[in-house]
Parts: structure tokens; sequence; C-alpha cells
């Protein structure tokens, strides 16, 4: 059952739309639970929408069978089989279930690739702004971060662009970087990388020999019809020597506490990849219920992620409306995930998330922490019922009226 935009016909819409922050913090999750008192949880990446009925029948199914043990051979086989028949049929990208593996989410695999798979002493790039941990991860295995904050041409004429600066992440790869992330959807700023940007990527990889560790966890959450997500491995001048790609149903179907990542690779980079230790042993720590519910995802969740979809993509407009009337805050929209970035260095707050939770009640992530050049931002996150986004945008927008009443 596919629904409009706006119309509200569904009962899941209807769920959806009744959401209250009170339910919301009755069920207690970590986005509601975090900041007590009357503050709407809109900074870490969980959706309030709950999972797909697929999901939720898989998980009932395995507790019903007991199955809660460690995991059994043929349930990962058919995970990863499933994985590889979803990058097939969804995004034209040829896997086989050779290629894939299972592991208990994305982060770790980061880890593993960085300690396994870069030079001792090597650096990684992380094009920044960037998602919180990539930037503490390669310090925390012995390995230096470069941040290499991200361009924004054109910020005059509409809405900001965000794009990779390509010239410095060259620079830093041939000063002997070891590896790339390439986050792609990219959270927090909600783009879809463009072929040419992926090829100009591969080319550099290639030329320099650095491998690319591209995050397309976000995939599942294209939101426009008119944007396509390209695995960057599926580009020509990608070399499966140097590319690694993790992915999850965690953060389409909104799984991320069942463990069940998967990471893609060919080529010598599945070589290394079979013979590391670390992986081997992050290989036996998937969880069962993560797999199971991962097959149910992706096989018979599809219908309630493009509601889901059209949802987020509702919410996304009724944002955009609010802040275009917002003076200060500059939204940059998703063309995928369900996270706006919210330029507020107008609003001259050294803290502006901090302010935003103090004087609104709406806890967003702080730019800061996206990397040091994005002091003056925040992120928010669109994963809630239509009620709840409404209210959040008049809090917003009275907090700011009250920091500057002759502005507004
Ligand atoms: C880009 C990106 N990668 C990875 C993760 C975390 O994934 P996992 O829980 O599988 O480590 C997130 C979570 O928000 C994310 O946004």
């Amino acid at each position: 059952m596919v629904v409009s935009d706006a119309s509200g016909s569904s009962s899941l819409v209807q769920v959806f739309d009744s959401l209250t922050p009170q339910q919301m913090r009755e069920r207690g999750s970590l986005k509601w639970s975090q900041y007590p008192g009357d503050v709407i949880g809109a900074w870490v990446a969980e959706m309030d929408l709950g999972t797909a009925p697929a999901v939720e029948a898989a998980i009932r199914q395995a507790m019903h069978d007991g199955l809660l043990g460690y995991m059994p051979p043929s349930v990962s086989e058919a995970a990863r089989e499933e994985t590889a028949r979803y990058q097939r049929e969804t995004f034209d990208w040829q896997v086989g279930t050779e290629q894939v593996s299972l592991l208990p989410d994305v982060l770790s695999s980061l880890s593993a690739v960085i300690t396994s798979h870069t030079r001792e002493g090597s650096s990684v790039i992380v094009p920044t702004p960037a998602y919180m941990p990539f930037l503490e991860i390669p310090g925390r295995n012995g390995r230096e971060c470069i941040e290499v904050p991200s361009l924004t041409p054109g910020t005059a004429e509409g809405p900001t662009h965000w794009e990779l600066d390509l010239g410095r992440i060259e620079s830093a790869m041939a000063a002997g970087a070891g590896l790339l992330v390439l986050c792609n959807p990219w959270n927090p700023v909600g783009r879809v990388l463009t072929t040419a940007e992926l090829d100009a990527v591969a080319a550099l990889s290639s030329s320099y020999g650095v491998p690319v560790f591209a995050d397309e966890i976000h995939a599942p959450l294209v939101l426009d019809e008119g944007s396509t997500h390209v695995p960057y491995a599926t580009r020509p001048g990608s070399d499966p020597d140097l590319t690694f790609t993790a992915t999850a149903a965690s953060k389409g179907w909104n799984i991320p506490g069942l463990k069940c990542a998967q990471l893609i690779a060919s080529g010598r980079a599945r070589q290394q990849w079979d013979a590391d230790a670390a992986s081997s042993h992050l290989k036996a720590e998937a969880s069962v219920v993560g797999a199971l519910a991962t097959i149910a995802a992706l096989r018979d969740g599809r219908d309630w992620l493009d509601e889901v979809r059209a949802y987020i993509r509702a919410n996304r407009d009724v944002v955009g409306e609010a802040l275009g009337g917002i003076e200060g805050v500059e939204p940059t929209l998703p063309e995928a995930t369900y996270l706006a970035w919210l330029d507020c260095r107008d609003l001259g707050l050294e803290q502006p998330a901090r302010f935003f939770r103090k004087e609104a009640g709406v806890a967003m992530n702080e730019g800061v922490t996206f990397g040091a050049a994005w002091s003056g931002f925040c992120r928010l996150n669109l994963a809630t019922g239509r009620r709840i986004e409404e209210e959040t945008m008049h809090r917003i927008g009275d907090a700011v009226r009250r920091l500057r009443p002759r502005a507004s």
C-alpha cells in the first residue's frame, strides 16, 4: 500500500500522524530519553515510526522458535543471499552472495578495515560534515583523521549545495593517506552523490592506490523519485581491490539495535578481508535476530519503506516551509536520509543545538560534532509523526523570535 504525500489516507499515515511526545517518552527510545523533561527528541538517527510488519513478524517468529542463540550458518547464508539480491534488484549492482559478509554494525567494519587494510601511521580522510564516529574511529585505531571540509558553491543563488573538495582529498592522498571514507547518501547533508563525483573519487583512489570505505547505509532512504543511489562499486573506474562497501537494513527499516550489517567486497579487498583475523572474529558477532529481521526487511518490507519515504518527504516539506519563514536558519533538506542540516550561523550562537534544546525544548545534534569547520550548524531528524514535526517547527520559530525580536 503506497500513500500520497499529503492524503493521510492509509492506516500507517494515521498512526504516524497521531504520535505524540508523551507516547514517545513512554516508549523510552534513546532519542526521547537522553534529555529529560519537555524536550522533543530530534537528534540521534532513529525513527519514531517503528518498523515494517514483516520485520516485526520475523522477530516474533524468532522468539516463538527460540531462535535467540548463536548464528546458524543457514541464517547467515540466507541474509547474505538476500543482501546480494536486494543490491541487484534495487541498485542494479551484480553482487554475488560470496562477496557479502555479515557483521554486527557498520562502524565495527570501519574499524576492522582501518586496522587491517591501512598502513600503520597512515591517515584516514573524512570529508566533512561527517557522521560523528567517522572522526573518532581513526584515532581509536592509531590513525590520524584528516577532516576535509566540503565546498558549498553557489550558496547565494539558492539552497546550499554540498560538494566534496576533491582537490584537498587529492592532496591528502598524495601525502600518503591510507583510506577515504565516502558516505553516500551523505549524512548529515542528505545528498546522493552523482556518477561524476563517484568517478572522480574512483580516479583518485586508483591513481594513488588509496582504498575507499563506501558507507551506503542510507541507500534505501532515497526520498525523491528523480534521485538514484548509485553504489560506488558499480562505477567502472572503481577498483575492486581498493573498495569496501558497508551497508545494513538498520537505517531504512529502523533496526540498528538488532546488530546485523553487511560488508561487500570483491577482488583483493575480499581476499584480504577473508584472511584477516579481526574480520573473522566480527563475522561471528552479527546477531541471529538481526539477520532474520534483515531478510524480512529486504524481502518483504519494501512497501512499508515506500510509505515511510513518502511520509518523510511530506515532513521535509513541512520543515522546508516552516524554516523558510524563520530568518537566521538556512536548511539543507535531504534528497536521501531523514536528516536535515541547518545553517544557523546568522543567529550568532556558538552552540545553536544547545540553544534550541534549552530555549525551544528541541534536541538536535551540534554541528561542530560533524567536523571542526561546522560550528553554528545543527542536524535535525525528520523521522517522526507530523504533529510532532509541526510542534518542533513552532518551538524553533518561537525561540528564534525571542532571540531576535526585530529581525523576524
Ligand atoms: C552514515 C552512517 N554510518 C553508520 C551508522 C551507524 O551504523 P551502525 O549502527 O551499523 O554502526 C550511521 C548511523 O546513523 C550512519 O548514519
